[in-house]
């Protein structure tokens, strides 16, 4: 039977922020776009993000403060011309997305309303309550749906069509009943979100596979900068579900089990407002020297009592639900228990800021693009600023849709042939009929618990070699795997599958690209060389991946600008 072949100017993967935001511009500009997405878009992780998105909007605030603080923030290796970019087009994104309908928390004389979040000099996470990614994400998604943009909801992309240095589509099936389909256009561009899923505690969604990262890389281009992730200060205990740095940024304090707030040691300015990496890293440390509190003394306290009722259930409505939730501890009345979780992904597929794929340090691919998450262009550097996120997702989403409707006219369309769809065919039907004695979950527990153990917030050289032996075991025992469900309707266990193939390809970069880094830097902190080395690692990590999963390194140079590098203190 031969499988469909859908023809589109564009396909967009992935339904967040920055997927709907392209896809809206593409339909509006009259091309032919459709979005194929595995989940329902409201699903979107984009919907997870809680406490706001930043823009220098006030009188005390400058677009050249937010860039300092996002150059400052990244350990000083993002590129200083996609910041200056970001940062100045900010306060444009909010007043675009607001006049589409998205209902900002207000001041009392009606203006938008900006906390504090970490690591900025001044208020500028514009919020939604502690809802301002699923606000977000629900004013977007009506837009693109109300442009007349074709979903195609719960349809898993498997591969890219990409030849002779070319995309022309991709293959997709549908979750629901196995149906494979080619969807052949001129441009793709990838918004698949993040990765954080390969460690145990983490803040992201059940989706959050890296799919789109891994089927990139099998096509042997580059990933840029993967050993930075990103890890959040405040999961929930036990679980790592986000609580928002809002929390924090509201003024909350972060107490350890002797009731010091001990932050007064490790950022004696910006206490509980340093960077996400010195505060993780600060709790990890007072849990590792015995100051832990909980059950099993592998939290801290936030503690948000003093802001009173009134406050809370006002702009952090949303928190105190997950907190009772999970933990049954009400945050009006009592501090909660929290410890950092992996949450982001500061590295990705490397694109320049209009969004081009880089196939190498010097070539871009013609009509593949990526923004959000998935994607390196690397506004974060080494450690992303809270809020910024949102803003890159939307803003870049936004800013790559109007760079495929200046570029697609100038693409010519190379017909997809029924031999496109091989590798999803072979792959689907290896995991159907492979008999082996492996089972999936089992080996996620041992890729999660070890990326914990020995990639996390602290790393060294021994305890990296731990990961990547156990990675390149993993893959070998894959080979050996069964799954129980042989049928074609929503099966799970299949898609788990393929993820799970993914998540041992990405984790696979980010052991080989965090051994390789030997300095500290934002979020990659080694224990064994605990300091910046400019002189040797102020540049991108640009890793390839070969066949048979071994990873090579090679190098880009950081792009400098006006602020110049300094020590970072907070
Ligand atoms: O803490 C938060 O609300 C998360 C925001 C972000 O990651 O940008």
């Amino acid at each position: 039977m031969s499988i469909p072949i859908y023809t589109y100017d564009a396909i967009i993967v992935g339904a967040g922020l920055a997927g709907c935001a392209a896809a809206r511009e593409l339909q509006n500009a009259g091309k032919k776009v459709a979005v194929i997405t595995k989940l329902h878009p409201l699903r979107s992780h984009s919907g997870a993000a809680q406490g706001g998105v930043n823009a220098a909007f006030s009188e005390d605030d400058s677009v050249e403060l937010h860039e300092f603080d996002t150059v400052k923030g990244s350990d000083y290796l993002a590129d200083q011309d996609a910041v200056e970019f970001m940062c100045q087009k900010a306060p444009e994104t909010i007043r675009w997305i607001e006049r589409m309908g998205a209902a900002f928390s207000r001041t009392p004389d009606g203006k938008i309303a900006q906390r504090p979040f970490g690591g900025q000099s001044s208020p500028r996470a514009c919020y939604a309550k502690d809802r301002t990614g699923l606000t977000l994400l629900q004013t977007i998604y009506e837009q693109a749906h109300r442009a007349g943009v074709k979903f195609w909801d719960e349809w898993y992309a498997a591969d890219l069509i990409y030849k002779d240095g070319k995309v022309s589509g991709i293959v997709a099936f549908n979750i629901r009943d196995m149906q494979i389909a080619i969807f052949n256009c001129k441009s793709v561009m990838f918004a698949t979100g993040g990765y954080a899923r390969s460690y145990k505690i983490n803040s992201n969604a059940h989706a959050n596979t890296g799919d789109g990262l891994s089927i990139v890389a099998r096509h042997g281009l580059p990933l840029e900068d993967m050993e930075f992730v990103q890890f959040h200060p405040s999961g929930l205990s036990g679980n790592g579900v986000l609580i928002s740095e809002a929390a924090r940024g509201e003024g909350g304090k972060l107490l350890n089990s002797l009731g010091e707030r001990f932050m007064e040691k490790y950022a004696p300015n910006a206490m509980e407002l340093a960077s996400r990496d010195v505060v993780s890293r600060a709790i990890i440390n007072e849990i590792r020297e015995g100051r832990g509190v909980g059950p099993r003394k592998d939290a801290v306290f936030i503690d948000v009592t003093h802001l009173g009722k009134d406050l809370i259930m006002q702009r952090l409505p949303e928190l105190r639900d997950l907190a009772i939730t999970f933990l049954g501890l009400d945050m009006i009345k009592e501090p909660i228990l929290i410890s950092a979780t992996a949450h982001y992904s500061m590295g990705g597929i490397p694109v320049n800021i209009a969004g081009n794929v880089r196939k190498n340090n010097a070539e871009f691919i013609e009509g593949f693009y990526a923004a959000g998450e998935c994607s390196c262009v690397s506004v974060h550097g080494a450690n992303r600023l809270g809020a910024n996120s949102v803003l890159e997702a939307l803003l870049f989403g936004r800013f790559v849709g109007k760079t495929i409707v200046a570029e697609i006219d100038n693409i010519e369309l190379r017909v997809a042939t029924q031999e496109d769809a091989q590798t999803t065919l072979d792959e689907i039907n290896w995991v159907l009929s492979n008999n082996g004695d492996e089972t999936i979950p089992g080996l996620r527990e041992e890729l999660q618990q070890c990326m914990t153990d020995n990639a996390g917030a602290f790393r060294t050289k021994d305890t990296l070699d731990i990961a990547i032996a156990k990675v390149k075991e993993l893959r070998e025992r894959f080979k050996n795997i069964r799954i129980k469900d042989k049928s074609k309707v929503f099966n799970t266990e299949l898609q788990e599958a393929i993820e799970f193939g993914h998540m041992i390809d990405y984790s696979a970069f980010i052991v080989e690209s965090a051994v390789a880094r030997n300095e500290s830097r934002g979020a990659h902190f080694r224990e064994d060389f605990d300091t910046r080395d400019d002189e040797n690692f102020l540049k991108h990590t640009m890793a390839y991946m070969s066949e048979n999963g071994d990873i090579t390194l090679d190098y880009m140079d950081v792009v400098l600008g006006k602020h110049e590098l300094k020590a970072r203190t907070y």
